[in-house]
């Protein structure tokens, strides 16, 4: 790779002793930094300073935005609202001196039950692809560093430090890969490696995905770090490609950095052990003196250290951070609260509506369940947010409503999992106390007294998930779905909010009159949720995951889910709602559904050129309406290939008014007509490929064709 004169000479200049400061982290003497390097005083090279993400700049102690989930943002099909987030995380990064991003997160959604599937965006690799290059594109137009993680096949929380993915080249390829690739054409300076092993060996120091695809291949210039004692080998992950060890100090160090210096990481009780960095690997610095003396022995080049430094300082170099020339950034403005609130309300979807929703201005509303209470800012780990200002789901429909709206909450509440509090050692007889206290106040009745006396009832419901974790079962936690049964038996008109991670199972779906997803929608919860229930806002969300029953879901099988010390993607390229269509599964909710308070017709489809989609979109409604045109491929049979029935190929969204027409165009994902061929590599069977175009991948409105 070339490195410009002055990164070269830079190198060159460097002692040894020097260059291994700047491969591996160190404590960050404020102790904001998630990830910290010291710099090089003697030459003028800058400290660098990583923060998590991706839903904020998270810096301890400090509030951010608190944007709303990775899921959520996908959910509005509107690349356009992910760079603008991006650019907001960026700005309030710089505001809080943080160089790097350390995000966005884009495993593929491939078992619901992940506990980190809000940090993702979906199901689908190119809708995954585009979210990512949009965030990484918006992030660093405010020169910050984006770091698309993990790289790769991290799709699970249990065990995710031990087990090995055991995927084939093609799904890799066709499915788990994409994403990544679309972050680097994107041009994303740093990608973080996942903690998993692929295939038997750790991501960290996997020399074909880290040297051969993303760096040969790909053309990757940027940096490759480890996630958090994520380093497993000197040499191994040294020669492999891995650039940066983080966070390069000891499990002790990063206790004392959190003021606790008697506390050791393997005391921390994170709920799954499994989960936690291996014994070995959180107590050592394997970029620092053992990097020093495996290149004395010959087993790691001087000039792979070169690289590795180069790498950093170049990146550094193109953000404008080796001349100090950092944005100043801004922090909680009035634009950033509004693109929180505008991502929030635009990726919440209608899943059902019986005509109950948009709610009249001056209906009586009794808003139920403890979800309600709280803004849902995200799940726990270290995405975990502190924001400024907050709007409750209950706080946000009272602003709204010209109606009375009474609250009760039902059943105990629900506690949201808090990585942060098991570290920090929360006092859990106190909070056993408090939730004793809490159920022995609340009763199912008041929900049902307060839902009869209404015109309206809205039960607010959430899942409780965290990085670390992955959740049992797809039901809701608590008791929440017999309080939402007992409330839809006392008042027909019961509109279901849900907040939640992914896919969760809503078995009184028929008895209710209404169903919106929500996600976790941020610190603007109940200001987005409210303007789409009174229908302030067309609800413009679409599912970017298929819901339904656990059952039905690919990866049903334990060795293909949680595994044991491997975990069997059988699957192959059938995830999401390929599987659906594969085995004629009925979804709950499909992939890409959402419903609209507009009604649309479709027509006119054609080919304006090979991988141009055009449409007229009609809104025959008396409502203006948001619309999420999309596009599938459906290619055509050859011999002994197993391809899925279609595959989403792209999307675009707009705004139509009342009665009015719009010609959309969806520009056809190339990857959609190719497929992984494990000897000839990349093929596009010559034949006919359907397109369909329409509003989910069970809704198709209009058909086309094209020749490849
Ligand atoms: C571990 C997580 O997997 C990663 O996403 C995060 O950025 C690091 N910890 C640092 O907190």
């Amino acid at each position: 790779m070339d490195h410009s004169d002055r990164i070269v000479d830079l190198v060159e200049s460097l002692t040894r002793a020097e260059k291994l400061a700047l491969v591996h982290g160190a404590p960050d003497p404020d102790g904001t930094a998630t990830g910290y390097l010291p710099g090089v005083d003697r030459l003028g090279v800058p400290e660098l300073k990583l923060a998590d993400g991706p839903l904020g700049v998270r810096t301890p102690g400090q509030a951010a935005t608190a944007f709303p989930a990775s899921i959520a943002l996908a959910a509005t099909f509107d690349d356009d609202l992910a760079r603008r987030q991006g650019a907001a995380i960026g700005r309030e990064a710089n505001a809080r001196g943080q160089d790097v991003l350390l995000g966005p997160g884009l495993n593929l959604i491939r078992v619901p039950h992940c506990g980190r599937n809000f940090e993702y965006f979906s199901e689908d690799p190119v809708l995954t692809g585009s979210f990512a290059g949009a965030v990484v594109e918006g992030l660093q137009s405010e020169d910050v560093v984006a770091t698309p993680k993990h790289f790769v096949a991290n799709n699970q929380e249990t065990r995710r430090t031990r087990v090995s993915a055991d995927v084939s080249e093609r799904a890799l390829r066709e499915c788990y890969l994409p994403g990544f690739r679309a972050a680097v054409d994107a041009g994303a300076g740093a990608i973080m490696t996942a903690y998993n092993q692929i295939n038997g060996t750790h991501a960290s120091e996997h020399h074909r995905l880290l040297t051969e695809v993303l760096k040969g291949e790909w053309g990757f210039e940027g940096f490759v770090m480890s996630d958090w004692f994520g380093t497993e080998t000197t040499v191994g992950a040294a020669n492999a490609g891995l650039d940066l060890e983080m966070p390069g100090i000891t499990s002790e160090e990063m206790m004392e950095s959190f003021d606790m210096p008697d506390l050791e990481l393997s005391d921390i009780d994170f709920g799954n052990a499994d989960a936690l960095p291996t014994p070995e690997t959180a107590g050592t610095r394997m970029f620092a003196e053992p990097l020093d003396e495996a290149i004395d022995a010959g087993d790691v080049p001087e000039a792979r250290l070169d690289d590795m430094v180069a790498r950093i300082l170049g990146q550094m170099e193109r953000f404008g951070v080796l001349d100090d020339e950092r944005n100043e950034g801004e922090i909680d403005t009035p634009e950033h609260r509004e693109i929180a609130e505008e991502v929030a309300t635009r990726g919440t979807v209608l899943l059902e509506n019986d005509g109950v929703l948009p709610l009249d201005d001056d209906a009586d509303v009794a808003v139920v369940g403890p979800a309600a209470t709280v803004a849902m800012l995200g799940g726990g780990g270290s995405s975990e947010m502190t924001a400024f200002d907050e709007t409750p789901t209950v706080d946000g429909i009272r602003e709204r409503a010209g109606g009375t709206v009474t609250y009760a909450q039902g059943v105990p509440e629900i506690e949201i999992p808090s990585f942060f509090d098991d570290i920090f050692g929360d006092d859990e007889a106190a909070t056993d106390a408090d939730a004793d206290t809490d159920s022995a106040s609340v009763a199912i009745d008041d929900a049902v007294e307060a839902a009869e006396s209404a015109e309206v009832a809205v039960v607010v419901v959430q899942d409780a998930t965290t990085e670390a974790e992955d959740r049992d079962d797809l039901r809701l936690p608590g008791d929440q779905d017999a309080l939402v049964e007992a409330v839809a038996a006392a008042n027909d008109r019961t509109v279901v909010v849900v907040q939640s991670s992914g896919p969760v199972e809503l078995p009184w779906r028929d008895d209710v009159a209404a169903v919106v997803e929500s996600w976790y929608p941020g610190q603007a919860d109940g200001d987005a949720v409210a303007s789409v229930l009174y229908g302030d806002a067309d609800a413009g969300g679409r599912l970017p995951v298929t819901f339904a029953p656990e059952s039905e879901y690919p990866a049903t099988e334990p060795h293909q889910y949680p595994g044991d010390d491997e975990v069997h993607y059988d699957e192959g390229v059938f995830v999401g709602y390929r599987h659906f269509d594969d085995t004629d599964a009925e979804p709950t909710y499909p992939f890409g559904h959402g419903l609209s308070y507009a009604e649309f017709a479709y027509r006119d489809v054609e080919m304006v050129d090979d991988e141009t989609v055009r449409v007229t979109v009609e809104n025959t409604s008396e409502r203006d309406g948001r619309e999420v045109v999309q596009a599938y491929v459906r290619p055509p049979h050859v011999a002994d290939v197993e391809r899925p029935l279609r595959e989403f190929a792209g999307h675009t969204a707009v705004d139509i008014p009342a009665g009015e027409s719009v010609t959309v165009d969806v520009t056809l994902d190339d990857l959609a007509f190719r497929r992984y061929d494990e000897s000839d590599g990349w093929t596009v069977d010559p034949g006919a490929y359907g397109v369909e175009v329409g509003r989910s991948s069970r809704d198709v409105r209009a058909e086309t064709g094209v020749s490849r």
